[in-house]
């Protein structure tokens, strides 16, 4: 999608559909800019449509607006707004993810759109919002489509002060990095587990070698063995695919010895192993790689963005298998640090993988640890489709990593982590157990990975109900919603974490 930024009157624009933001209440029709600079007699219709149907301010409401005549716009697309109160960035971007799509059906190419809009927030912000969410609302996957859907390939923002362009263009060049990064990583996990294999990851890592300051490594089978991470091994060889030990090493800041890790889980399907899973959503497993996934695509960002901070990403790939070779519920294996551990399921995958790669981010030098994974039903149970749950032994990183959500609008919820979790991990023969029971099942867990983060701070971030959809939501389409790689940008940006 290519955007244009253009300063002056709207009216000279050519565009297949003009959009306009229309509020409730006090920001009357005739006070707004973007109608007022209109040919008059486009300014007509829209007054005319407003007395007519004056609910189209209501919050979410479209209206289509054929002009007659000749007009260097074919149609006016009303986009009612409701209360410039309620206008937070998470619903202003929800608002034109929506519009944008419900445009799509009319084969529209080319999009203009008036930015100056009076919103509590400023300008920039406001902009930034309004194209994030048209580009990531009007995500399509449809690569596998023998008939495509015509896609918008221009939006032209009018209406921007001259003097301000210039920031604007820096402001948007950002929000397009971000966007191209979490459509890239909603691309990797809609894919089926057939192409994205562990070494499928690896190639695109492989990709981000031509970043400055970037290092990535790609480790295999034999010397995952020889580092000792048995726990990922054992998780891996039911699988005719073989692992990858994926690391990104960043060096934004060479002369701080701080170093955040972030660790993602890269299941690439996950059936269960010989704790098979029911038929029922495991089609769904092929998604199970969105943490490394979100991680993958933050770091194409950061990489682009260069922000001051040094990342060691590291993201365990393989396959989830039931085969003879596979390992059994009641085996036991040593993990990277020494812990040995009984695998009581083989569908409690997840955290074996995390458990030895964040002993290779500590052994690699990692101050702090933030792990992201699609790590439980039970966190779907608590928090639904619509927040990823927090565990955290640390409230200050809890917190920074609480605030990018809420600048980025990815909704996150804290739960506790009481000793009680970490009981249920009991082994009669083993240090630890994989499993602890269904009850507080994402809180017992989290304690299971915070044995192997000991004291590091550390936030484990469940996106189990998030990282995809059944349904349209807002700002995300059906299938992956690339949540996570928004949020560790901002959290990189912000730079003193
Ligand atoms: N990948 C799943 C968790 C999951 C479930 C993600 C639903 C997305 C949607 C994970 O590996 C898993 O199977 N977890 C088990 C753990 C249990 C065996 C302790 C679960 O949540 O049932
Ligand atoms: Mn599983
Ligand atoms: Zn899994």
């Amino acid at each position: 999608m290519k955007l244009t930024l253009v300063s002056g009157l709207v009216d000279s624009v050519i565009a297949d559909i003009l959009f306009i933001t229309i509020f409730e209440g006090s920001l009357s029709i005739k006070e707004n800019k973007a109608i007022l600079c209109l040919n008059p007699l486009i300014q007509q219709q829209i007054l005319n449509f407003r007395q007519v149907y004056p609910q189209c301010v209501n919050y979410g409401e479209y209206n289509l607006i054929h002009l007659f005549g000749e007009f260097n716009v074919k149609a006016v697309f009303l986009i009612g707004a409701g209360k410039s109160a309620d206008c937070t960035r998470d619903r202003l971007g929800s608002l034109f993810g929506s519009a944008v799509r419900a445009v799509h059906k009319f084969m529209v190419k080319t999009i203009l759109l008036y930015a100056n809009l009076s919103y509590t927030f400023n300008e920039i912000a406001a902009v930034q919002t309004i194209v994030e969410g048209m580009v990531l609302g009007s995500y399509k996957f449809d690569i596998y489509k023998s008939k495509k859907n015509g896609k918008i390939y221009q939006i032209f923002l009018a209406g921007v002060k001259a003097e301000s362009i210039e920031t604007m263009e820096t402001a948007l060049h950002q929000t397009q990095i971000l966007t191209d990064s979490v459509n890239l990583c909603r691309d990797l996990i809609n894919h089926p587990a057939c192409y994205i294999t562990p070494a499928f990851m690896a190639e695109r890592a492989q990709n981000f070698r031509k970043y400055k300051k970037f290092a990535v490594d790609i480790f295999e089978e034999t010397a995952i063995q020889e580092f000792g991470m048995n726990a990922f091994l054992a998780v891996a060889k039911g699988s005719d695919q073989s692992p990858r030990l994926i690391t990104i090493h960043y060096q934004g800041n060479p002369d701080s010895k701080d170093l955040l890790a972030y660790v993602g889980k890269g299941i690439t399907f996950d059936s269960g192993g010989i704790s098979l899973k029911s038929s029922i959503n495991m089609s769904d497993m092929k998604t199970d790689m969105a943490g490394a996934a979100a991680v993958l695509y933050a770091m194409r960002a950061i990489g682009k963005l260069q922000p001051k901070i040094n990342i060691i990403a590291v993201l365990p790939c393989c396959e989830n298998m039931p085969s003879g070779h596979a390992v059994r519920p009641s085996d036991v294996v040593k993990s990277l640090d020494g812990t040995t551990i009984e695998i009581d399921n083989t569908d409690a995958e997840g955290r074996l993988v995390l458990a030895d790669a964040i002993s290779y981010a500590i052994q690699f030098g990692a101050t702090k640890i933030i792990d992201i994974a699609t790590l439980t039903g039970a966190c779907v149970i608590a928090l639904g489709n619509t927040a990823a749950g927090i565990v955290s032994n640390n409230d200050i990183l809890c917190q920074q990593v609480l605030s990018a959500a809420s600048e980025t609008g990815e909704k996150m919820w804290r739960m506790p982590i009481y000793e009680e979790y970490k009981e249920s991990l009991h082994s009669d023969i083993a240090d630890i157990k994989n499993t602890g029971g269904r009850a507080a099942g994402m809180m017992k867990a989290g304690s299971f990975i915070q044995h192997f983060v000991k004291e590091l701070p550390w936030v484990h971030l469940d996106i189990a109900g998030v990282a995809y959809l059944k349904q349209i939501r807002g700002i995300n389409p059906k299938g992956a919603t690339g949540f996570g790689v928004k949020t560790l940008v901002q959290l990189a940006m912000v730079e003193q974490i």
